[in-house]
């Protein structure tokens, strides 16, 4: 199973092995572009998608998309409000608990069990914790936790999380840690940029430009614990909802191992 693509000559991002991606940056800086790239990439491997879109953008819309593939009487792949995104959490939470359950074996993980990923994309995570109420927030929060956690070995679910700001009431720092790639859109304050890059040295940090797709990133794959300069693959050529239907479509059929606890 191949599980990984590149984003520029750097950088890769691998769905094995990693809880996700995380995205700061402030309104316009290519948040939403990037986290679509990664979309679009992980369903070319077959990964099915799962989108949390409390702001109703353009993610939402591809939600719309896919629930209408999936016809009436499935189980919505997408979710508009915050008690809609903590009832997507729970589900996907089961979904991991039910792979450890019907997959074990010493050392191995949902690659080796042949697992179908699933790509969420969380976008404006902050904003949908502020809007939430408190049972709400805490519910999503703790899920969020577990997701992180547990994703990688049985889990299968790779998250791309979105927001505006981070800040540690919003996001645990060990939550936060997990994620494998972490992306700093543009320049930004230096609250954000210690949750974001907690292991390095804010004075060193390289310059960017204020430019949209522009940013910083880290992963876990770099030997050099300090950001690296990058710019996010233009979309501007491409017709994002029939790339996004397409690929939909042609993994309806698919190899992956048959689960019959599969929720959508
Ligand atoms: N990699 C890129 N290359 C060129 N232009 C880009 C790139 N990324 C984003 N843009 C431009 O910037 C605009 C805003 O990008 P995007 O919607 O991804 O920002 P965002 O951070 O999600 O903003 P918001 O907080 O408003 O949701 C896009 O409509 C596009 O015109
Ligand atoms: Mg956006």
């Amino acid at each position: 199973m191949k599980t990984s693509f590149p984003i520029d000559e750097s950088l890769h991002i691998d769905l094995r092995g990693q809880a996700g991606c995380e995205i700061v940056g402030r309104p316009g800086s290519g948040k939403s572009w990037l986290a679509t790239f990664i979309l679009l990439m992980a369903m070319a491997l077959g990964a099915f998608p799962v989108i949390c879109d409390t702001k109703r953008s353009d993610f939402y819309k591809l939600g719309q998309m896919f629930d209408s593939i999936l016809g009436k009487g499935h189980v919505s792949c997408v979710a508009a409000t915050p008690p809609q995104v903590a009832k997507e959490l729970r589900l996907l939470n089961k979904l991991m608990n039910d792979r450890y359950e019907h997959n074990n074996g010493w050392g191995k993980d949902w690659v080796d069990f042949n697992l179908r990923p699933i790509v969420l994309i969380f976008d404006e995570f902050s904003a949908t914790m502020a809007e939430a109420d408190k049972d709400t927030a805490k519910e999503i929060s703790d899920y969020m936790k577990q997701l992180v956690f547990k994703s990688r070995q049985m889990g299968g679910i790779y998250t791309v999380l979105c927001s505006q700001r981070l800040n540690s009431n919003v996001l645990d720092v060990n939550v936060s840690a997990e994620f494998g790639t972490r992306v700093a859109m543009q320049q930004l304050d230096k609250i954000s940029l210690r949750l974001i890059f907690p292991q390095c040295d804010l004075d060193a940090i390289p310059f960017v430009d204020n430019l949209p797709g522009h940013g910083l990133v880290y992963s876990d794959y770099f030997k050099n614990p300090l950001p690296q300069p990058f710019v996010a693959p233009d979309l501007t050529r491409v017709d994002v909802p029939q790339v996004a239907l397409k690929l939909f479509k042609s993994n309806e059929i698919n190899s992956f191992k048959k689960e019959n606890y599969w929720p959508f």
